[in-house]
C-alpha cells in the first residue's frame, strides 16, 4: 500500500511582478511504505518544490498529496525534513540539546527525551559526542546530528533534500552507508533528492527522473533491485542501471542548458 500519493500535482509560483512560473505540472507518484525513493533531475527542475509540497511547506496549486490516506495540508511530525545544503542546527545547543529539541517542544518528559536522544545519537554513530556544540563538530558529524534530530521525532517518513551534497567523498560514502543501515533498522519511508546518479543507485529502491523545467513532472522510474554487493560502482549490474538512468536524464540536462542560454 502506498504511504505517500501525489496525484496530478502542479505548482505555480506567482512572482511579485505578477507573472506566473509553472514549476511542476501534473506530477504523480506513489511511494509505498518502507520504500527508499530517490528523485533525480537537473538543477531548477522542481525537486525541492515537490519535497516542500510533501512536507507541507508549500501548497500545491492543483492536484492532491496524501500521506497514509490523509490529505497533506501543513507540516507535521509524521514527516521529518533534512534540508538542502544548510546548517540548521542551533549553535547555542549541544548535540544532545539539538536532538531532543523537537521532543522538548512537544512536552516529552526529560527522562524520555534523554533516552530517545541517546538512542538516536548512537544510531548515527556519534556516541560520546553529546556534549559538543555544532561549532566543535565536523560537517559530517553535523549532518548526522541533523538526521538524528529528525529521527528523534519518530516521523513516518523522511524527506531529504540533497543532505550529503556539501560533504567530501569519504564522509559522503560513510553517510550513505549509515543512512541505509538506519533506514533498514527503522523501516522508514524515504523521499531523497540528489543530483548524483551513483548516490541514487547506492541508496534507492526506485529512482525517479524529472524532466527539465518548467512544467516538470516524472519522466520515468527505474527500479533498483541490486543486492548490496552489486551496488558497487564497478559492478556490471551497477553500470547497467547507471546507463538506464543516464539515458533518461541526458536529454534533460541538454534541454536545461539550452533554456539557460
Ligand atoms: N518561491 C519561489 N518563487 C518563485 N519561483 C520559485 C520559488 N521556488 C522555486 N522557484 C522556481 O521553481 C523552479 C524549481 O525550483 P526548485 O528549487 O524546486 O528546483 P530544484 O530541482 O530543487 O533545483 P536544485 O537542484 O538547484 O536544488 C526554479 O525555476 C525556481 O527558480
Ligand atoms: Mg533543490
Amino acid at each position: 500500500m502506498s504511504l505517500v500519493a501525489l496525484t496530478g500535482v502542479s505548482k505555480v509560483y506567482r512572482s511579485l511582478k505578477g507573472s506566473d512560473y509553472v514549476a511542476v505540472r501534473d506530477f504523480s507518484l506513489d511511494i509505498p511504505a518502507g520504500e527508499f525513493f530517490c528523485l533525480l533531475g537537473t538543477s531548477g527542475c522542481g525537486k525541492t518544490t515537490v519535497l516542500n509540497m510533501v512536507a507541507g511547506f508549500e501548497a500545491a496549486s492543483s492536484g492532491t498529496i496524501s500521506l497514509a490516506g490523509k490529505k497533506v495540508t501543513r507540516p507535521d511530525a509524521d514527516r521529518g525534513v533534512v534540508f538542502q545544503g544548510d546548517d540548521s542546527l542551533y549553535g547555542w545547543l549541544t548535540a544532545m540539546g539539538n536532538i531532543e529539541f523537537g521532543l522538548r517542544m512537544r512536552g516529552v518528559s526529560r527522562a524520555e527525551r534523554e533516552q530517545k536522544a541517546r538512542h538516536y545519537l548512537e544510531l548515527v554513530g556519534l556516541k560520546g559526542q553529546d556534549h559538543k556544540h555544532p561549532s566543535e563538530l565536523s560537517g559530517g558529524m553535523k549532518q548526522r546530528i541533523q538526521i538524528a534530530r529528525v529521527l528523534a521525532n519518530e516521523p513516518q517518513m523522511l524527506l531529504m533534500d540533497e543532505p550529503f551534497a556539501a560533504l567530501d567523498a569519504h564522509t559522503r560514502a560513510d553517510m550513505q552507508r549509515e543512512l541505509k543501515r538506519i533506514c533498514k533498522a527503522t523501516g522508514k519511508t524515504v523521499l531523497f533528492i540528489t543530483h548524483d546518479i551513483d548516490e541514487a543507485i547506492i541508496l534507492a529502491d526506485r529512482i525517479g527522473v524529472m524532466n527539465a523545467g518548467p512544467a516538470s513532472k516524472l519522466k520515468g522510474i527505474v527500479p533498483v533491485t541490486l543486492s548490496e554487493e552489486e551496488r558497487e560502482r564497478t559492478h556490471d549490474k551497477f553500470t547497467a542501471v547507471y546507463r538506464q538512468v543516464h539515458e533518461l536524464i541526458r536529454d534533460e540536462v541538454a534541454l536545461a542548458l539550452q533554456r539557460q542560454q
